[in-house]
């Protein structure tokens, strides 16, 4: 195949935005586009490569012809729309958490578990958690160096793992004046009701994201399941804390390990270093890793706290590898097109 005939589904939505700017930087060969929405944006044009692309109906358009469909509308959509692109000989590749734990779907990090792409057997494959895909590569690489034994996750998470009316909602909020009367009082500031967290975000932790299922989020149960799946490891001792903070992109992830054998934190550096996807960092933020590829890793040191002990603190562009970069590279592995990547 010279170039793959893709569909971006969700292209109007954040996820999607980043879609094609990653499409169009990596230079991904594409034979042909189409770009899906719901009825609200269907009409409307997005520019690609220079040339406007008119934005169709999912609920109405015909998805044959196309190799592969990269998927960014929540899970309750997709349950319905990726089987019916997956049974028009499309292969679908979907962010959201409707298959990811399905035994016949693979749950792929291009650059920690390619292998699990060998078999696609419903023609979908899911693209994991952001926050998940974030802590992965390094947890992978330290898995290879030293056998991991049990993981305890304290996740930073950002609004725009909310949609972009997470977004609006923390712009909104650390628009209000007198932010600095916080410091004496927690109720100096009339931020209104939230309608996208549970309590106000600006000048805030909020130590819930997603939604309670029993006494844990949905956001730490995919964090605990995912991992697992991904690692091979199923019976991977994993506990997770899941925070949304007030940063607009970059989720991160304070990690740390029990090992099955000693560790050698140099080593470890070194293998991070050589990770692909991964960049060694002393001091990984938010805002250095939003907008970049590479997931930044550091603060790597011991800890007496387990046996075996490691700590480190991990940041990723949730939008980015957290969602569309790796999306469009397991774009690339199952099509076998040679991008040429601009960083
Ligand atoms: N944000 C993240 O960090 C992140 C990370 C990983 C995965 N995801 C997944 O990606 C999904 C999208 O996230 P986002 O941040 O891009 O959200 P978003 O900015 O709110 O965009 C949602 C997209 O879905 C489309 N859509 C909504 N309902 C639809 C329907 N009934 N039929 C067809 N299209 C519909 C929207 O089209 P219109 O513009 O026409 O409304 C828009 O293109 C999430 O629900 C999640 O499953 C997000």
């Amino acid at each position: 195949m010279s170039g793959v005939r893709l569909g971006v589904v969700g292209a109007t939505g954040q996820v999607g935005t980043v879609m094609r700017a990653i499409l169009s930087e990596r230079r991904v060969p594409i034979d042909e586009i189409r770009f899906f929405a719901s009825a609200r944006s269907a009409g409307s044009t997005l520019e690609f490569r220079g040339t406007a692309v008119v934005v169709e109906d999912l609920a109405t358009a015909d998805p044959r012809g196309l190799d592969v469909a990269l998927f960014s509308i929540g899970a309750d959509n997709a349950r319905t729309w990726a089987p019916r692109f997956a049974s028009a000989g499309v292969v679908v590749i979907d962010n959201s958490a409707a298959f990811r734990l399905e035994a016949d779907v693979p749950l792929v990090v291009a650059d920690v578990n390619p292998h699990a792409l060998r078999s696609v057997p419903r023609n979908i494959i899911a693209n994991p958690n952001c926050t998940t895909m974030v802590a992965a590569g390094a947890l992978a690489t330290l898995h290879r160096l030293a056998g991991l034994e049990r993981v305890i996750a304290s996740t930073y998470q950002a609004a725009s793992g909310a949609g972009r009316a997470g977004v609006r909602e923390l712009a909104d909020e650390l628009a209000r004046p007198g932010l600095e009367g916080l410091t004496f009082d927690g109720r100096a500031v009339d931020f209104g009701a939230p309608r996208v967290f549970p309590a106000p975000l600006a000048a805030n932790v909020v130590p819930l994201a997603g939604s309670l299922v029993g006494d844990e989020t949905t956001e730490e149960r995919k964090f605990v399941d995912e991992s697992r799946k991904i690692l091979e490891l199923p019976t991977l001792r994993v506990a997770a804390t899941c925070v949304r903070v007030p940063v607009f992109t970059g989720h991160a992830v304070s990690v740390v390990a029990q090992c099955r054998e000693p560790v050698d934190l140099a080593l470890l550096r070194r293998e991070l270093s050589h990770a692909p996807g991964l960049r060694v960092v002393d001091l990984p933020t938010p805002q250095e890793a939003a907008g970049r590829d590479e997931v930044l890793v550091g603060r790597v040191r011991a800890t007496d706290v387990v046996d075996h002990g490691v700590a480190f603190f991990v940041v990723g562009d949730n939008l980015r590898k957290g969602a569309a970069l790796n999306a469009v590279q397991l774009a690339e592995l199952v099509t076998g097109v040679r991008s040429a990547p601009t960083s």
